[in-house]
């Protein structure tokens, strides 16, 4: 630490921190509505390519620039470029990443009240097909969607405040694999539903008409940077609190597997029940919220056990996620305005806190009718950040890395100098990631 600055203490505390990153939100509630809206199979191709020829090697560029930047992620593009513009990838990362945090907590938050509420009672045993009204109630009012992405805040602020790094890693070991069980149980129990036969064709026999449509590749690639964490510094970010030694490469690669995993297991969980309960899958953002409750009510009392703890390990992961993106913020801050992680952490945590306010009034509540080109305000700061200052982070990092770092540096940080995997990943960096992202920030802006 001869920089003063925190580390992690293992290899492993990295790697289940980033996956932490990874897998949250965007696995479950995400991907199931743009895959659902996307027209599932072929969507579900592309996405999986995208992870992999462009998420894949981008991630190991944000692994190499953190590391070796040894600092937040202005701080970082700052020390191995000093003085160049690439330190606007950094700017764009800050801005994304307070952006996103501002929406995700609020869909934590809804994902709090469906704990809360089947702890409760409130949300058992209702009659079948209602809990779409159930749903739409909650998120339409005026105090319950500020009151529990406030609650859920809470807990980020209060974690990244104390800076429990054990407690990040502790929860991350057990949270994680608990998640993966009751995904794959879950799973497994929908595969019994009437519908898992059109379930399942939807999500893997692709309508071949669908690849025509360059909406699907940007949805794709949009998917593919939320659900990494990359394009905005988080993994920029965790890399840079890493000691040199560490192997990046298989860490990379051991965090798409898993995040790509969790992602095709929840589809299997979610859309053969979207076919049994006749939801139109393209429903957006309230999908789980919906079809999934009608599940646990079928399944009577061993229901109301899944959904709680289904509901209460989406939240943890949800907020190991959370904290990554807080995270950039605060590092940035406690650098930038030389402050202490408490301070930097109380004032990035409430002035996200208060850019969510209008996101969880906007769906059925008093801001419904306040829109930015012609979205609501939730929809407007998911689009911005999905569609343009994701990709467009993303593109810096993969052209910084590519050309504008010294290739050997490049291939040094990795470990991967002189090996065949090492000059394949310069190539995607150089090109294929570049061609890619280009080609569909032009779809976004002007196709
Ligand atoms: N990857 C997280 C998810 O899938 C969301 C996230 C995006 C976290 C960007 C950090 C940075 O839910
Ligand atoms: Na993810």
């Amino acid at each position: 630490m001869a920089n003063g600055r925190e580390q992690w203490a293992t290899k492993l505390g990295f790697i289940l921190a980033a996956v932490g990153s990874a897998v949250g939100l965007g696995n479950i509630w995400r991907f199931s509505y743009v895959a659902g809206e996307s027209g599932g199979a072929a969507f579900l191709l592309i996405y999986v390519l995208c992870i992999f020829l462009i998420g894949l090697p981008v991630l190991l560029a944000e692994f190499s620039i953190g590391r070796r930047g040894q600092a937040d992620v202005v701080g970082s593009f700052h020390n191995l470029a000093p003085g160049k513009p690439w330190v606007i990838g950094g700017v764009l990362g800050v801005v994304t990443s307070f952006l996103i945090l501002s929406f995700y907590g609020v869909i934590a938050g809804w994902v709090l009240y469906f704990l809360y509420s089947f702890l409760t009672g409130a949300a058992v045993g209702l009659e079948p097909g209602t809990y779409e009204g159930f749903f739409g109630e909650f998120i339409g009012g005026t105090i319950g969607p500020v009151f529990w992405q406030i609650l859920f805040m809470a807990f980020v602020v209060s974690i990244v405040y104390f800076g429990v790094k054990k407690g990040i890693e502790l929860a991350n070991r057990i949270f994680m694999p608990l998640l993966a069980i009751i995904l794959i149980m879950l799973a497994g129990y929908s595969l019994t539903l009437e519908g898992a036969g059109e379930g399942l064709s939807f999500l893997f026999a692709p309508d071949w008409t669908a690849f025509a449509d360059p909406a699907i590749y940007a949805s794709a690639v949009g998917q593919a940077f939320f659900t990494l964490s990359l394009g905005m510094g988080a993994m920029i970010t965790y890399s840079s609190y890493l000691p040199k030694e560490t192997r990046l490469p298989s860490a990379a690669g051991g965090v798409v597997v898993l995040d790509t995993l969790f992602a095709i297991v929840a589809g299997i969980m979610i859309f053969p029940a979207v076919f049994t309960y006749a939801v139109d899958p393209a429903d957006g953002p309230g999908l789980i919220f919906v079809v999934l409750p009608e599940v646990f009510n079928e399944m009577g009392t061993a229901g109301t056990i899944f959904a709680i703890f289904f509901f209460f390990l989406v939240a943890i992961a949800a907020l190991s996620s959370a904290i990554s993106l807080l995270e950039v913020s605060v590092s940035y801050v406690m650098r930038k305005l030389e402050v202490s992680r408490h301070r930097a952490t109380l004032m990035a945590g409430i002035a996200v806190t208060l850019l969510g306010i209008p996101s969880a009034l906007s769906q059925g509540g008093p801001l419904t009718e306040f829109t930015i080109a012609g979205l609501p305000f939730l929809d407007a700061v998911d689009t911005l950040t999905d569609q343009y200052t994701l990709p467009l982070g993303g593109l810096v990092i993969a052209l910084f890395v590519g050309w504008g770092w010294h290739k050997v540096d490049a291939l040094q940080e990795t470990g991967l100098t002189e090996t065949v995997i090492g000059n394949v990943w310069i190539w995607f960096i150089r090109l294929i990631a570049p061609i890619g992202i280009l080609w569909i920030l032009w779809q976004n802006l002007f196709g």
